[in-house]
Order: C-alpha cells, then structure tokens, then sequence
C-alpha cells in the first residue's frame, strides 16, 4: 500500500497493480475520421494528484473523460486500446457506468447544476443509491457543502434553486455533488477556472486533503497551480502524451524539448 506521508518518487513505468487507480494502455481515440487521443499508456497512481496539461485542443479533457466513459455520450466516438479500473477493463459491456460514474467522479469547467434545489443537487447521486432516510441526507448534504466550502453561504436556502448561485458557487455546488457520493476518483476539468483566487486556493487544499480518500486527477492551464497541488504531471502534445514524471522534475528538469516550450511559455 501507499503511505501518503512518503515522500519518496514512485516509479510510475513499474507501479503495482494495487498502487495503479488507472491503467491506461495503448489508449487511441477518434471522433469521426479526427484522431485525438493517440497510443496514450500511463498508470495514475492511487491517493496521489496527478495534473494534465498542454496546449488548448491536446485531448486533456477527452483523456480524462475516458476514464469514466463520459465518451460514451459523443456519437462517431470510437476508441482502441484499454483503461484499466481495479484491474477491470471499464470498456467491457458489462460494465456498470452508473455505478462507474458514482465511483469516478467528474467537475467540469463549467459549472452544471441540476435544475433543482441546492440540497437536491447534492443528494441526487446518493437517492439514487437509495439513499432515503432524512438524517443521513441532510447530514450528508451538509458534510459535502463543508468540504466544497459552500455551507456557510448556503445554509439558510437549501431548499431555493440552484441556479440562483453565482457562477464560483455554482463549482462548488458541484464540487458537492461529487464529494457527497465519496469517490475512490476524482475527475477535475479546470475546476478552478471560474473561481477567485481566494476560492481557488481553498479548493487546492481541499484537492490535497482529498488525498487519503480518493486519486485526483486534475486538468489545468495554471502552470502554477499545478506545480503546487499535484504529485505528478503529464504532458499533452496533440494527442500524445511526451513527458509524465513526478512534478518537481517535470517542472524543473522537463527531459523533453516540446514539454520546456510548454512549461517555459514558448507556445500554449
Ligand atoms: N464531442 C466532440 N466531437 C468532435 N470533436 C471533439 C469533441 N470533443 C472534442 N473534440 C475535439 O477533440 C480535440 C481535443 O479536445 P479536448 O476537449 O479533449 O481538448 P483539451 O485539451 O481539453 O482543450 P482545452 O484546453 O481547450 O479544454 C479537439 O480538436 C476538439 O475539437
Ligand atoms: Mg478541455
């Protein structure tokens, strides 16, 4: 097992299975005729922040929403190769993707509330579940809304729409919404983005608290916010993926010409 409090580099060529949250093998992915994703093999260790970076239209976001099927939804998607979830090919018909996508959550950019309440927004995955007595609702809901940082501002209007909330609200709603099915993965698409600075960087601590309970994996553009939350890096270059180290030597030491002009602003 992982200890979260060893500090020392995981070889991430050689990782256990049982270290491994993700095992992506020879990953290709087209929509249509286009090919966005190309030959991508990394294994994203458990209880650790991995970030995925590169320039706008590399393939982060559809890379990581091949890791809960999200893929699925786009029609002329077509894919080859494997991802791996507890040893168990996601791809495979048998599959359940509700219960994936409960295990493997997602915020997006942009904030996507559900036309509903505040609290049935945060407890709409855990009915699902069949999840209905009304104290461990409500004490779920609000447990989530600590953790996503909202609670205070929303305590006293669970019940009034959530689309009443400003747009940073909003992402923490969602945030919420993740958190309260307790995912062993989350996935986070520039989750930040739309957030201020002082918002952001609690949500920072909460991606980094996050750790002991569940793998994060995060998209973002923020050079810095990467280099400060995450364990290690990938980088992107059109569908390829060139360089995952851990983030201290990615971001020091790149190896690869094209990942210094990433990192050091050259394009991007
Ligand atoms: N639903 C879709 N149908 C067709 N093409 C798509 C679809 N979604 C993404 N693409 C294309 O796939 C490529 C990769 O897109 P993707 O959204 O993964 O990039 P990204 O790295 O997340 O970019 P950004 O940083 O701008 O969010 C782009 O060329 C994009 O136009
Ligand atoms: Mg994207």
């Amino acid at each position: 097992m992982l200890n979260l409090f060893e500090r020392e580099k995981l070889d991430l060529q050689s990782l256990s299975p049982s270290d491994t949250a993700i095992n992506v093998e020879g990953l290709n992915l087209w929509f249509g005729k286009k090919q966005v994703l190309n030959d991508i093999s990394m294994k994203i260790p458990k209880h650790r922040i991995t970030a995925l970076i590169g320039q706008s239209g590399c393939g982060k976001s559809t890379l990581i929403s091949s890791f809960n099927r999200m893929n699925d939804l786009v029609d002329g998607c077509r894919y080859l190769g494997k991802v791996e979830i507890d040893g168990r090919d996601i791809n495979h018909s048998r599959e359940n993707v509700a219960r994936l996508r409960a295990s493997v959550g997602m915020v997006f950019q942009r904030p996507n509330p559900f036309p509903m309440s505040i609290y049935e927004n945060v407890c709409y995955g855990l009915k699902l579940q069949g999840m209905s007595l009304r104290r461990t609702l409500d004490d779920s809901v609000e447990q989530a809304l600590r953790d996503a940082a909202l609670w205070e501002e929303v305590k006293d209007r669970l019940f009034e729409p959530a689309n009443i909330l400003s747009g940073g609200q909003q992402q923490r709603l969602v945030f919420a919404r993740a958190l309260a099915l307790q995912p062993d993965i989350l996935l986070l698409d520039e989750p930040t983005s739309a957030l201020d600075p002082l918002t952001t960087l609690y949500i920072e601590e909460l991606m980094i608290s996050l750790k002991k309970r569940c793998t994060v994996i995060i998209v973002t553009h923020n050079m810095q916010q990467a280099a400060r939350v995450s364990d290690y890096t990938a980088f992107i270059h059109q569908g390829e993926l060139i360089e995952y180290a851990d983030s201290d030597s990615l971001f020091t030491m790149p190896v690869k010409k094209q990942t210094e002009d990433y990192i050091t602003g050259r394009y991007g």
